[in-house]
């Protein structure tokens, strides 16, 4: 910390964190916590914030509790705003605020789809735009945009959300271009199907059925991902890596693995099956 001391000027790297009320943005946060970060914990609910808040000062960093629904960007502004004032910087900004809607195309409202795009996708895009000005005037940050291996291999049951996270993806891969150069990086990390508490949050348009592949990674390895990745930025990061796989797959033969998971993921006749979040 003394060496970001002397080449900063502030006394502590400073990290915003969405979603940061559970799941892979509480543990994120509280990994930042313990390498010293100050940290700005956004999310809808306060009391689950201020828990958050009171972990990572215990963990040996500083929070700030700012509760914000990241699809305002009124709300996303005056958060951000806040944390500049405070800590005078931003380094990282962990655009992982998102949630998923279950269901066939024809069993959702219109609605599921818009709050989606607005929550995962624009929710990113606002927070980018608040947090980026300071970055480019630093020469100096990154964004870690928490997409998932749904945006990169589409699933049934859950085309909005695997839409919004596709959307996402390239946001962040032209975003990361534009760029270059510019002292900020950006990083995609996709993960696959995390412990958490996504699949309570979930709006389910019929009973959830999970038939992932593989067991649920545990939201603090992804939160080791998304912090390694802030610490030596990347393109982009599939977790766990087995899933890289299937990505590679999808990009070599999209037929089959159409095939596959509409046989084997969707089931015959019947349309059920999952998504790997
Ligand atoms: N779990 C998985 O299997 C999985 C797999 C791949 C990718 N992901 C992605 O990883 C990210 C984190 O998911 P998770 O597994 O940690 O789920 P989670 O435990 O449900 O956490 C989601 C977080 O997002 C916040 N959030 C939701 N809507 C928001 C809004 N409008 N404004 C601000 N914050 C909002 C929630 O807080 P509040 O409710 O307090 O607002 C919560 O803190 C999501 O983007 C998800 O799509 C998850």
């Amino acid at each position: 910390m003394q060496v970001f001391e002397a080449l900063h000027g502030s006394s502590c790297p400073v990290a915003i964190v969405t979603g940061a009320s559970s799941g892979i943005g509480r543990e994120t946060a509280l990994l930042l916590g313990r390498r010293g970060y100050c940290v700005g914990l956004l999310a809808r609910r306060l009391e689950r914030l201020e828990q958050v808040a009171e972990e990572v000062i215990a963990a040996g960093g500083a929070a700030a509790p700012l509760p914000t629904d990241v699809a305002s960007r009124v709300q996303v502004n005056r958060a951000v705003e806040a944390i500049v004032r405070r800590w005078g910087r931003v380094d990282l900004l962990v655009n992982n605020a998102g949630f998923g809607v279950y269901g066939l195309v024809s069993e959702c409202e219109p609605a599921d789809f818009e709050r989606q795009v607005q929550v995962n996708y624009l929710g990113a895009v606002y927070c980018t735009l608040a947090a980026l000005p300071t970055m480019l005037q630093q020469e100096s940050g990154c964004i870690i945009n928490v997409s998932s291996i749904s945006g990169k291999v589409p699933s049934p049951l859950s085309a909005g959300y695997c839409a919004s996270k596709s959307a996402l993806g390239a946001f962040s891969a032209a975003l990361r271009m534009e760029l270059r150069g510019r002292g900020v990086s950006v990083v995609t990390v996709c993960p696959g199907y995390s412990e958490g508490e996504f699949d309570e949050a979930m709006v389910k348009r019929r009973p959830l059925e999970r038939r992932n592949l593989l067991r649920p990674v545990a939201a603090a390895s992804v939160a080791r991902t998304i912090v390694r990745a802030a610490e030596r930025p990347r393109r982009e990061l599939v977790t766990p890596s087995a899933l890289r796989l299937l990505a590679l797959g999808y990009h070599v033969m999209p037929g089959l693995i159409d095939w596959w998971q509409s046989k084997f993921r969707n089931g015959p006749g019947e349309a059920r099956g999952d998504s790997d979040g």
